[in-house]
């Protein structure tokens, strides 16, 4: 059972994925990408030839979701049915879908159950736990909560590097738009009380895992 749990939130692009990973390396912790999960299912969706706008069909792909995520940060993957989807679950045609497939209270409370499970089965000292409702739905009694931010400019400038190509037109409304959507099922957006604000506009990639860092280490 993992002692010390870390929940970080965050929107996209704020790096919580990245950063996340890298410190739990750094503590020997677990890892956990929440926000894979979520894809995975809509691969999957997707794969089986689902209308993910039907919110039952979705719901029930839940209950048989044949789905394995690797929580070792030096060695991550995601399986659904045993084939290896750890990079089809970033193509766009993923990313478009993501968020209707995450509205649905079945999809969310499935996979909030797994996430539990995961985090007490592991035999690690600590886990990072990321996504959007950790430190409030999946570990509200989390050691450490942090609530991950940058400014809009600094989100789309990285997720553009991330796809290798210049900032679009495109890029920030794709961004703003699955944020809006997200955001009507969770607020990651304002931390909720207890919940330590990262603000890593002006901090680079190391700075930034520093940071959650000494704020791990400070928890109580
Ligand atoms: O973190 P990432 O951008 O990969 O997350 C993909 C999608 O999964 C989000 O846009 C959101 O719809 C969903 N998600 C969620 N709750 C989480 C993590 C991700 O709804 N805890």
């Amino acid at each position: 059972m993992t002692d010390l749990i870390v929940a970080v939130d965050g929107p996209a692009g704020s790096g919580k994925s990245s950063v996340s990973r890298e410190a739990a390396r750094r503590l020997g912790f677990g890892y956990l990408d929440t926000g894979a999960a979520y894809r995975a299912l809509a691969w999957h969706c997707l794969d089986e030839g689902v209308d993910v706008e039907d919110a039952r069909a979705v719901a029930e792909r839940v209950a048989d979701f044949d789905y394995a995520i690797g929580t070792d940060p030096d060695f991550y993957f995601v399986r659904v049915g045993g084939e290896e989807i750890t990079s089809d679950i970033r193509e766009p045609r993923v990313t478009a879908v993501v968020s209707a497939v995450a509205r649905v209270p079945e999809v969310r409370q499935g996979l909030t159950e797994l996430f539990r499970r995961i985090a007490t089965d592991s035999d690690r000292a600590g886990m990072i736990i990321e996504g959007r409702d950790i430190t409030t739905v999946v570990a509200p009694d989390a050691r450490a909560r942090v609530l991950l931010t940058a400014s809009p400019e600094a989100r789309m400038a990285r997720r553009s590097a991330e796809l290798g190509s210049e900032p679009t037109e495109s890029t920030a409304q794709q961004l703003a738009s699955r944020d809006a959507q997200d955001l009507k099922v969770v607020d990651f957006m304002n931390a909720a009380a207890g919940v330590t604000t990262l603000d890593s506009t002006e901090l680079d990639f190391e700075q930034t895992v520093q940071a959650l860092i000494d704020i791990v280490r400070a928890a109580p």
